[in-house]
């Protein structure tokens, strides 16, 4: 098997003059939509998709996908650009609906919208942006797209009510977390692919494995943004970090800990997670105290290297698929993840 490290020597996906090209037509066509949005909003989304400063947009992983898999088939630029923008519209929609409920200030190293025009302007825009999707892909591509990005819309909502629902809860177990980023993030990374491979005709078999692809690389993804919560720093990753603890979602670091806890009990003195965890909300103190014992047992660490496990997963699927521009992108796509720092 080709590893991915091999072929990417600290080279990022970004890099590649035709990707760069291809998000850009997005931009540009991102941008000509919203151009054309009532006055109320206009400029606020005009902000939002960069007509400004580079430090402000996204990553734009999301379309690249759209974009990768639409090239391993019959490529046709003028479907397939419009539904990567209308990817970057539903993933920015979720975002910002994600803010808020996460109470989360930093978006991109800016201030998140909630906190510029406030919440009420926030949940709409937000709501606006969605139908920006549907509407730029219901012109552009093909009727089963809207099918795939709606039921993306409702995989996501399903994880964000179920880890707003579980809120505090210390039980919270493996199985749990991995069905909820499932959800949460995976869903959109393995709807990105399909559709792109949906528009450039490829046979069914190609987009099973394009599903798997975008289920490992997601996983990955959602894991390390989980990781960069307790071992990131804000200025780089242009969040605010150490939110899950304070806002009660217990992810990936937490719950190693929690086990490898259990492990040693009897070993271990001072205050256990489970008894600091019990008493919400917590306090700075408390919050320091459960920071220290996640990495004291380690769970950091112990979550990159589930998030390593997917990706290896991940490039046995990639390797499957036929040699060329594509493979060899999510290839370097995947190489990068694991050690990304924003
Ligand atoms: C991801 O959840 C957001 C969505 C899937 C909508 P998080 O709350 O973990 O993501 P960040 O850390 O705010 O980006
Ligand atoms: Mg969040
Ligand atoms: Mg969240």
């Amino acid at each position: 098997m080709i590893s991915a490290a091999a072929l990417s020597p600290g080279k990022t996906l970004f890099d590649d003059p035709q990707l760069q090209e291809d998000l850009a037509e997005v931009r540009r066509i991102s941008l000509g939509f919203v151009s054309t949005a009532s006055p109320l909003i206009r400029d606020t989304l005009l902000e939002l998709f960069g007509s400004g400063e580079e430090k402000g947009r996204g990553k734009m992983l999301r379309p690249a996908l759209v974009i990768l898999a639409g090239r391993s088939g019959k490529w046709n630029r003028d479907r397939i650009l419009p539904l990567a923008a209308a990817v970057e519209f539903l993933h920015n929609a979720t975002l910002i609906h994600d803010d808020i409920i996460d109470n989360s200030p930093l978006r991109r190293g800016q201030p998140a919208l909630h906190k510029t025009a406030g919440p009420r302007n926030a949940v709409l825009t937000g709501d606006y942006l969605l139908s920006c999707c549907f509407s730029l892909a219901s012109r552009s591509t093909h009727l089963d797209n809207g099918v795939h990005l709606s039921r993306a819309v409702a995989r996501i909502c399903e994880g964000e009510i179920n880890q707003n629902l579980g809120r505090y809860n210390a039980l919270f177990s493996l199985r749990e977390y991995r069905r909820r980023i499932a959800a949460k993030t995976a869903a959109l990374f393995c709807m990105s692919l399909l559709a792109g491979a949906r528009e450039a005709g490829c046979p069914d078999r190609l987009c099973l494995r394009f599903l798997r692809i975008g289920y490992c690389l997601g996983m990955a993804f959602q894991i390390v943004d989980d990781v960069l919560d307790y071992a990131g720093q804000d200025e780089v990753v242009g969040k605010s970090l150490g939110r899950d603890i304070r806002e009660g979602v217990f992810t990936l670091p937490l719950i190693y800990a929690l086990i490898r806890e259990e492990d040693s009990i009897g070993f271990d003195q001072g205050e256990s997670l489970r008894q600091l965890l019990a008493h919400p909300p917590y306090t700075e103190e408390t919050v320091a105290a459960i920071l220290r014992r996640v990495e004291l047992f380690g769970g950091a660490e112990l979550s990159r290297r589930e998030a390593a496990v997917y990706l290896r997963r991940g490039e046995a699927e990639i390797n499957g698929l036929p040699p060329g521009y594509t493979r060899r992108m999510l290839l370097e796509l995947s190489g990068t993840l694991l050690y990304r720092s924003h």
